[in-house]
């Protein structure tokens, strides 16, 4: 997909038991903005351990397969934690609009953490295009690229 001249590889989503639904919603959202998906699961209402499903975004991202992700569990809080610990993601929980434009800008976010529980979603929906279509601003700000590199 390419969207407000930015080009979008393959988006591999992932979430817990409790994200799952929120999960169906996305990956329909992600269809219809021509984005390619890889889900990793889970996909049904039964309990499951969110750092597997932040492991399996993780070591698609790591081999090429996915270029960004999209991981959901009841807070986008454990799972964004989970994600957190591979050397190649960063991971952002996100509220808002607000949240999603400023973890692109400035973090270089990789991985949108979102919470099924805590947001409806229309909110996680915008989250999702803002996160898409916003590009890392650390070419017109070094102050930006030398805080990521410093997390490397
Ligand atoms: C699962 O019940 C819940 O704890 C999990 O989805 C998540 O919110 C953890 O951060």
């Amino acid at each position: 997909m390419v969207a407000s001249g930015i080009a979008v590889g393959t988006v591999g989503i992932a979430s817990d038991h409790a994200g799952f639904e929120l999960k169906a919603v996305l990956r329909e959202q992600l269809g219809e903005m021509g984005v390619e998906v890889i889900d990793f699961g889970t996909n049904s209402p039964e309990s499951v351990d969110y750092p597997d499903f932040a492991d399996a975004l993780a070591s698609a991202m790591k081999d090429g397969r996915a270029s960004r992700g999209i991981l959901i569990c009841g807070t986008g809080i454990g799972i964004a934690m989970a994600a957190n610990r591979h050397k190649n993601m960063r991971a952002a929980t996100c509220h808002d609009t607000t949240d999603a434009r400023l973890a692109r800008q400035h973090n270089d976010a990789n991985v949108l953490a979102l919470g099924a529980r805590t947001m409806g979603p229309e909110v996680a929906q915008d989250c999702v295009r803002v996160f898409l279509n916003t590009a890392f601003e650390g070419d017109t700000n070094p102050r930006h690229a030398r805080r990521i590199a410093k997390m490397s």
